[in-house]
């Protein structure tokens, strides 16, 4: 098996703390802050193996970036899934797809005592003066960010969830955070919830009878901009059919892909539109233009992104990963129309932008993803791609065996360009047998600085950089 991925979906042996890391390059004075990135810390529990990238007990990592230094601290998040994976050496909680009941015994017990893991490892976001690390369930586990240790769970609202995003829209400026929660019954329920405080509240609510798997939703200054995809689920299943959660969806092209648009203002849908049936799992951004709603999110034809995240799939080596392609809708909400542009050739997914200064705006052009080297034929991401919109251009930045995460973008303080800042990555580097995190010029995609991590970092999903002054 390839190196990379021996130890990219392997197993994480030690925790450090605030060790001091080896530079090469120079960082720049300016950067002061820290990156926290949440993913998997482990794809083994005794003599048990997870089966899939979005599976596996969650770690955050953290590179604390001052005076040009950088120290780093790792630690596996504190939950019941984690505890009892220590206690009993076995898997024990269900995850996205693997479950735990082999036996029959098991698999009845579970049936009436559901346990969801809470082991929240794909995204990390700083709301009402708490940091989080964000999972899929509805159990969000706080931590410290000073020592990454878990300070207990938050829930948006304990009754009326099942599964949520990881990406919630958080609203700085007026304290709100809005997500998607999906709750499972005879008639399934989106719901669109706001929170402030330790107050929840509905915003929006439609009604579904299979409901889709949904990663992520959009946000324009006037809309919610929730996109259904044909990867539906009958409920029931997930309970009855002892199947691991996602492997109880099916593909259904004939239902094509559904647009709601949703009044912020009042929560009513404005319109449905519907288009060809695809999948993604992000959206990047939504703004609106002249009487019109643009809808930027990372496309794929089919879900088969999914069933290539098994872990026999990748190291298998059999098929390079599959593409997403960011694609642009332009709609119009008058006349129900919509046109899709695709927005570059690049095979991209995990990205990023200014979010800071375009989120939501039409002025936006810079887009930083991972991607897929177009002769390398790897079947995980192997390269970083700087996207600019406006010249339809892209530029990247590759290293063979080498395998970069999602490039968090760092604006300068007082940046007047939009791509006046560094992008922050951290790359798995197979001969070195070890980590190291990638510190890019924003504008010309050349590297500034790499730091050496002590160990080989798994394979992980999202990360935020918090400024000192948080
Ligand atoms: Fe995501």
């Amino acid at each position: 098996m390839r190196k990379a991925y021996e130890m990219g979906f392997g197993k994480t042996s030690s925790e450090y703390e605030n060790v001091s890391l080896d530079i090469q390059g120079k960082i720049p004075p300016w950067i002061e802050g820290e990156l926290i990135r949440n993913g998997p810390g482990t794809f083994r529990v005794g003599d048990e193996h997870y089966r899939h990238w979005f599976d596996g007990l969650a770690m955050l990592h953290k590179f604390s970036i001052k005076g040009g230094k950088v120290g780093y601290t790792n630690r596996f998040l504190g939950c019941k899934a984690y505890d009892q994976a220590l206690q009993t050496g076995r898997i024990s909680f269900s995850e996205f797809a693997t479950d735990p009941c082999d036996k029959l015994f098991h698999r009845i017990k579970t049936l009436f005592r559901p346990k969801l893991t809470d082991s929240a490892k794909v995204n990390v976001a700083h709301f009402d003066s708490r940091y989080l690390a964000l999972g899929e369930t509805p159990m969000q586990i706080e931590f410290d960010r000073k020592t990454l240790e878990s300070c207990g769970v938050y829930q948006y609202d304990r009754n009326n969830m099942h599964v949520t995003t990881v990406h919630p829209h958080i609203d700085t400026r007026r304290g709100e955070l809005y997500n998607l929660v999906i709750r499972f019954g005879r008639k399934s329920t989106y719901q669109l919830i706001r929170s402030k405080g330790h107050t929840t509240e509905p915003v929006a609510r439609i009604r579904t009878t299979h409901p889709a798997y949904i990663h992520s939703f959009g946000s324009s200054p006037n809309y919610f901009i929730l996109a259904e995809y044909p990867l539906r689920v009958y409920p029931l299943n997930i309970l009855l059919s002892g199947k691991p959660f996602i492997e109880n969806y099916r593909w259904q092209p004939e239902k094509g892909t559904l647009f709601y648009i949703i009044s912020r203002q009042n929560g009513k849908t404005v319109c449905h539109l519907e288009t060809e049936p695809f999948f993604a799992f992000h959206h990047v951004n939504a703004f609106e233009k002249e009487d019109k709603l643009f809808v930027d999110l990372i496309k794929y034809p089919t879900a088969e992104i999914i069933e290539s995240f098994y872990l026999d799939k990748i190291k298998s080596e059999k098929k390079p990963l599959p593409g997403g392609r960011l694609v642009r809708f332009a709609m119009d909400l008058l006349t129900g129309k919509l046109k899709e542009y695709a927005l570059s050739d690049e095979d991209v997914e995990l990205m990023r932008f200014d979010h800071e200064r375009f989120n939501m705006s039409p002025d936006y052009n810079i887009v930083y993803t991972t991607g897929l080297n177009k002769n390398a034929g790897n079947s995980f991401y192997d390269q970083l791609t700087k996207i600019d919109l406006s010249l339809g251009s892209s530029k990247i930045w590759y290293q063979k065996g080498c395998f970069p995460g999602e490039p968090v973008f760092v604006g300068k303080p007082g940046r007047t360009k939009e791509d006046e800042g560094v992008v922050i990555s951290v790359v798995l580097d197979e001969n070195a047998g070890r980590s190291f995190l990638l510190i890019l010029d924003a504008e010309t995609f050349s590297e500034l600085a790499r730091v050496n991590a002590p160990h080989a970092i798994l394979f992980g999903y999202h990360g935020e950089f918090f400024q000192d002054t948080e």
